[in-house]
């Protein structure tokens, strides 16, 4: 029978405790991920310790805190601590999410932090986008015409604005591409080179769904593709995921149905 398994180099190795918690008994430990590819060891766990009344209430908090008052060396990416920029996108206690927007009294005991899965990892907690955004170039985001350019800007009545902000203000507009959805679908997992990902088919969506956009047939076109669209099989992975309560499957199974009944 095949046996199969992980590359040595693969293999995640036990790390070190750093207690920097002082004894203080509101404290928690931080499993985290490490790996430096330019050392060519292994990645490993480590540990830190740390008192959470000198740090404030989120998981984002925590890992800040740790670098600047624990260990420097770690990274990670994060810019506006509101839920808007979608950079510091990972793994907290097995599910992607932001760590701005999950609150460390959510997970109870240890927690462990680990980068966003399935995507090459270039330090730490740092994932490689740039597959992800190549795909993104791909669908053309912008909004394309063929008539002529008005004096003022393309005005949109409210009910077609609504289409991309969504009644409830979880449209497909309000998405922030931080990639906790595509790196939560296996469909994306095992075929992330050709299919599009629920992150980047959500995009080509709301340039569908625009009705300023005039390249709706082209756009489509570009998705009639047994890899690109239809390697989605309605798991639904990516709408429990996404942190900002949007629903990217329901975006493509609206794609697939204009698909069905596009007269252009
Ligand atoms: S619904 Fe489609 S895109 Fe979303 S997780 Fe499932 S297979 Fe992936
Ligand atoms: S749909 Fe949600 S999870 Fe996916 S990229 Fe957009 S904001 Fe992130
Ligand atoms: S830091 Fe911007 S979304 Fe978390």
């Amino acid at each position: 029978m095949a046996q199969f398994a992980l590359p040595k180099n693969s293999k995640i190795k036990t790390g070190q405790l750093t207690d920097a918690s002082d004894g203080a008994k509101n404290s928690k430990i931080f499993k985290v991920y490490r790996y430096d590819p330019e050392t060519g060891e292994n990645p490993r766990w480590d540990k830190y310790k740390i008192d959470l009344s000198k740090c404030g209430p989120m998981m984002l908090d925590a890992i800040i805190y740790i670098k600047d008052k624990v260990d420097s060396t770690l990274t990670f990416r994060r810019s506006c601590r509101e839920g808007i920029c979608g950079s510091c996108a990972m793994n907290i206690d097995g599910t992607n999410t932001l760590a701005c927007l999950k609150a460390i009294d959510d997970v109870k005991g240890d927690v462990q932090i680990s980068p966003l899965p399935h995507m090459p990892v270039v330090k730490d907690l740092v994932p490689d986008v740039n597959h992800v955004y190549a795909q993104y170039a791909s669908i053309e985001p912008w909004l394309k015409t063929d008539s002529p350019t008005p004096t003022k800007e393309r005005l949109q009545s409210s009910h077609d604005a609504q289409l991309l902000n969504g009644a409830d203000g979880h449209g497909p507009a309000m998405c922030i591409l931080c990639f906790c959805c595509s790196t939560s679908c296996p469909s994306y997992w095992w075929n992330g080179d050709k299919f599009l990902g629920p992150a980047i088919l959500l995009q080509a969506y709301r340039w569908i769904t625009d009705t300023r956009d005039e390249a709706t047939g082209e756009r489509l076109d570009a998705l009639e593709d047994p890899f690109k669209l239809y390697r989605c099989h309605t798991i639904m992975n990516c709408t429990n995921t996404c942190p900002k309560g949007l629903n990217p499957a329901k975006a493509i199974a609206e794609i697939k149905k204009q698909m069905i009944t596009r007269q252009c």
